[in-house]
């Protein structure tokens, strides 16, 4: 049977799921080359949109092309191909995050049936009901991470509001240093207006009046007009994502790892959001780890539960993320 053949469409359909991916701040530091007649997708990190102040050894940005690239993987699998995964396969090019090679043997059913969530995850801001995840929901989104080597936790309720007061201070630090605020000011749009990056006033949810869920106000000085605020839940269903190690490689497995757990509990109906906050200061990072669970080193702070679905946010068209190399003969 011959080889089946990657053309341009094809090749922009899976990179239009990886853009859907979460990133941080919604900067979508990414960049896809396609390789039609080699049938390989190379995911590079885009250096114009790290943040030096608040993510300086670029660990946040491995994390949102982490995710990307797990977007992709669901993309070619629901697609019907079979993909191969390299990190880092260049060892001179550090931007060379992972090349995806498409084969013709059977495709992976479970990545598969996860693709039509990919457009239904957003963030969500917004308060959730104080009701717990149901085990057998709790044990599907501990078996998404496994599967690409991270792990989550759920910490108990006392550790879950410690670390709404660590995304507080982290909150304060923050806004006290010129250079982490000029950043936040730089991807945030409280006003409506046609960017196609960033974080939009319309999904900052309501200011948080009362309640313990740790989400970040990304208004801070510059309110959107006609915000309204809400009490949030008391007892926040809180997950703490983790990997063993702490390597880039590490980042971008813990990438792959939160958007299958989005993925995953979009589909049970829950709503999420992220928190990294806390994670962006090395003292209060080392808090934010649990000291009765096994988690490693943390990557990322979720909060999942019952509540409105976040709201659709902006992506750059793919003509400025997507390059397409040789053509499609094999
Ligand atoms: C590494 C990383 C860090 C993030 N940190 C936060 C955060 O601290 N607070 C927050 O509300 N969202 C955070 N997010 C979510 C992004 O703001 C969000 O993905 C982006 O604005 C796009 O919106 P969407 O998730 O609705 O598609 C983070 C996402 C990633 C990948």
């Amino acid at each position: 049977m011959a080889a089946r053949a990657l053309d341009a469409t094809g090749a922009a359909e899976l990179v239009h799921a990886a853009t859907a991916a979460p990133s941080m701040h919604n900067a979508q530091p990414w960049l896809f080359r396609c390789h039609l007649g080699h049938r390989t997708v190379e995911v590079r990190a885009d250096p114009a949109r790290a943040m030096p102040a608040s993510d300086p050894d670029r660990r946040s940005l491995h994390v949102g092309c982490g995710a990307a690239l797990c977007n992709l993987r669901t993309a070619a699998a629901a697609a019907g191909w079979r993909t191969e995964t390299a990190l880092f396969p260049d060892p001179d090019d550090a931007l060379l995050l992972a090349v995806v090679r498409l084969t013709d043997a059977a495709p992976d059913a479970a990545l598969a049936s996860l693709e039509p969530q990919i457009a239904r995850r957003h963030s969500s801001r917004w308060p959730f009901a104080d009701e717990p995840v149901p085990p057998g929901d709790v044990a599907d989104l501990v078996e998404a991470a496994r599967a690409e080597g991270a792990a989550l936790v759920f910490p108990d309720a006392w550790h879950a509001a410690s670390l709404l007061d660590l995304v507080q201070d982290a909150e304060v630090r923050a806004a006290e240093e010129p250079d982490r605020a000029a950043e936040l000011a730089r991807w945030t749009h409280p006003v409506p207006d046609t960017a196609d990056e960033g974080v939009p006033g319309y999904a900052y949810g309501p200011r948080r009046r009362g309640g313990a869920a740790p989400v970040r106000d990304f208004a801070g000085r510059s309110e959107p007009p006609g915000r309204s605020s809400a009490p949030f839940e008391a007892a926040p269903n809180v997950a703490l994502l983790g990997t063993a190690q702490d390597t880039p490689a590490d980042w971008l497995r813990a990438g792959q790892a939160l958007e299958r757990v989005l993925l995953t509990a979009t589909r049970a109906g829950l709503a999420a959001s992220l928190t990294s906050e806390a994670l962006e200061w090395s003292d209060l990072r080392a808090l934010v780890r649990d000291p009765l669970t096994d988690v490693g080193q943390v990557q990322m702070v979720l909060r999942v539960g019952y509540g409105p679905r976040g709201p659709t946010t902006p992506r750059r068209p793919l003509t400025e993320v997507m390059e397409i190399v040789g053509n499609p003969r094999l």
